[in-house]
């Protein structure tokens, strides 16, 4: 299995990094983002560039990837709606739409998170715009998966859990292998399939 990687110098990102160049399953990892990794493994291929969406730059022909695992995004704290729109939402799209066109074969893991609202027309401003992009990206024609991860910790104190919380401090790559089983779909969308990538 061949897989692209977003969001990889993130705490999320990272965490499914170490899953996949452990994973005996995953033969190639293409991670690209806007800052060097800072990691060299055998499997490992790495797009440095500034807009992280334009997969023509990064040399990204979708039909030789199996999966999309994309960790990137940005906490809402202090921002106006339509900066974390573009980020969250936008930048999402613009990634997932070239892809979907290209390989519907392929499994695309979303990171949302936990609380998202699939009306995306409640109040909190955070939650409507990741409902939103769920559920634009769960009408495009490959498999989608929603991860809601619940807070944990981050180099963003804006993730961290409050008094009391039990989250784990570090991702879990067994969490990730549940998502892809299909877990935390959102009900908005009918499955588009029940087979795990
Ligand atoms: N951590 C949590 O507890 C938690 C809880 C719920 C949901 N989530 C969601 O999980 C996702 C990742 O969270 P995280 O905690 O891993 O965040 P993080 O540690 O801040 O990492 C964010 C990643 O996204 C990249 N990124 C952000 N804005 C970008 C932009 N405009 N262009 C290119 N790359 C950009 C960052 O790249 P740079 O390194 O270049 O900045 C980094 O790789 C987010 O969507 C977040 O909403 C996280």
């Amino acid at each position: 299995m061949n897989v692209i990687l977003f969001g990889a110098t993130g705490m999320l990102g990272r965490g499914v990094l170490r899953a996949c160049l452990r994973d005996d399953s995953v033969d190639g990892v293409l991670a690209i983002g806007r800052r060097p990794l800072g990691v060299t493994h055998p499997k490992l291929r790495e797009r440095v560039q500034d807009d992280p969406s334009d997969l023509s730059a990064a040399g990204v022909d979708p039909a030789a990837y199996d999966a999309c695992f994309f960790c990137l995004g940005v906490s809402s704290l202090g921002m106006k709606e339509e900066e974390y729109r573009r980020v969250t939402h936008d930048l999402t799209l613009a990634v997932a739409r070239p892809l979907a066109a290209a390989n519907p074969g392929m499994t695309f893991v979303y990171v949302s998170g936990e609380g998202t609202d699939s009306t995306g027309r409640g109040r909190s401003m955070w939650a409507r715009v990741k409902g939103r992009t769920e559920n634009d990206l769960l009408e495009l024609p490959f498999r989608a998966y929603m991860f809601r991860t619940p807070a944990s910790s981050s180099r963003r104190a804006a993730y961290a859990p409050g008094p009391g919380s039990t989250a784990p401090s570090t991702p879990s790559p067994r969490r990730w292998s549940r998502c892809c089983g299909g877990c935390h779909r959102t009900s908005s969308s009918p499955p588009r399939t029940s087979a795990a990538p």
